[in-house]
Parts: structure tokens; sequence; C-alpha cells
């Protein structure tokens, strides 16, 4: 990143997660090798359990859980407690890696434009689009929300995939960073198919976020990485 004077630094990253980190995993690799020209420098779970917890401790970086308490917060108090978090390392980009919890503008409004998502399922470049037209040239409905690998797999499409894409209040529709089509195959189960899209996502992640960190001065389109 440029900063004030021209000096080149690495960005650094918050991720937030609910489970298995293996996004982290590839982000952390990612900036080992190189090619992520970042540091994370914070992970957040909003769940004790998440072995994405653990995968941060052993690489060295800084964790912590923030949990939901519905009895005695609201959403809004929750964002407000994560933006306070979050902002503490002023990073300069957040990344939801599997962070199963729906922000509300608060919390995206602290971090304008600076927060993305990785969603496994293709979305459209065009949020107002309801389909998406794949290799074959048939066109398949737009998976949103947290199924969306079953759905594609009961909607019997021809490919599924995976998006990173910006976040905005209206769930999986911001602009799309970079996406990834993957065949689906005869006889693939929710389980087969998820396996094939996270492969796909360990790929992506790291070289969208660094083009996304490239282009934060000059916003770029959309590569199909
Ligand atoms: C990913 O498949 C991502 O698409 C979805 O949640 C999953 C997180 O997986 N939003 P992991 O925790 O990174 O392994």
């Amino acid at each position: 990143m440029e900063g004030s004077r021209g000096v080149t630094r690495k960005a650094g990253l918050v991720v937030l997660l609910s489970g298995k980190g293996s996004n982290l995993q590839a982000l952390i690799e990612g900036c080992r090798a190189g090619r992520l020209f970042a540091d994370i420098v914070l992970v957040v779970s909003n769940r004790p359990d998440a072995e994405g917890l653990i995968k941060a401790q052993i690489a060295g970086i800084p964790h912590r859980v923030l949990t939901f308490r519905k009895s005695l917060q609201s959403r809004e108090e929750y964002d407000q407690d994560l933006a306070r978090l979050v902002g503490s390392v002023q990073p300069d980009l957040v990344i939801l890696a599997g962070f199963m919890q729906i922000l509300t503008s608060f919390f995206l409004n602290s971090f304008p434009e600076r927060v993305i998502n990785l969603h496994p399922a293709l979305l459209p470049e065009d949020p107002e689009s309801d389909g998406i037209v794949l290799p074959d040239g048939t066109v398949s409905p737009v998976f949103r929300g947290a199924h969306a690998i079953r759905l594609a797999l009961d909607a019997g499409v021809s490919h599924a995939g995976c998006t990173v894409h910006l976040v905005t209040e209206k769930v999986d529709c911001g602009q799309v960073i970079a996406s990834s089509l993957v065949r689906i195959k005869p006889g693939d189960t929710e389980d087969s198919l998820r396996e094939r899209i996270q492969k796909e996502e360990h790929r992506i992640l790291p070289m969208a976020v660094q083009t996304f960190l490239q282009s934060l001065s000059q916003p770029a389109g959309a590569p199909r990485l």
C-alpha cells in the first residue's frame, strides 16, 4: 500500500470467522509466501469453539472472541463492540471468511468500502440481476444466503462457484471482486461439491485480496481468477 509519503507498507488485515478457518489458513500462507503483501493483524470469531482461532494461535496472530449475547444486547450494540475491537487495530481491509453473522450498517459504515466477503456461489456482476450465464449457455439462478451450495445442487445447474465481493447491507449483493467457476459432477453431494468449492476459495481469496488492495486508489473491474 502507498503510505502518505509514497512509502510502501504492508496492508493490515482483520479476518472475521465463525468456523474452521481454512480460508484464514489460505490467507496466512499467502502472506507467508509473499503472494499477499499484507499482515493479518487480528482474527475475531463470534464463536468460542471456532477452529479458526487455533489456526490464528498457531500462526501467532492476535485473536479474540466476541459472542453475540442475544438476551443482553441488540445487533447494533454487538456491531458497535465489534467495530471498536476491529477499529483498534486500524485495518486496511476487513475480510469475512466464514463469518456467519449479518453485519448491520453501523459496522459497515465504520469501514466504508473496506469489508469483503467470501461466498460459496457465483454472484452476478450486476447485483440487481437474478441470473448468471454459465459456460454451457444455460442460465443459473443466483444463490445467496447460508445454503447456497445445497440450493445449487437442488436446482440441477451445471456449475457452482465462489465469489469474493464487497459487503453492503443487502446480503451477498455487493460489487464482485473475483469469482471462480466449479463444475458440478454427476453424483456430487453437498460435501463433495463444498470440498471442490473450498479448494477454489483457497486459491482465489488471497489473489482477490491482493488485487483489491492494489486497486484501492483506482477501483478495478472484476477479474475471473
Ligand atoms: C467458506 O466456504 C465460505 O464460502 C463461507 O464459509 C466458509 C468458511 O470456511 N462463507 P472456512 O471456515 O474458511 O473453512
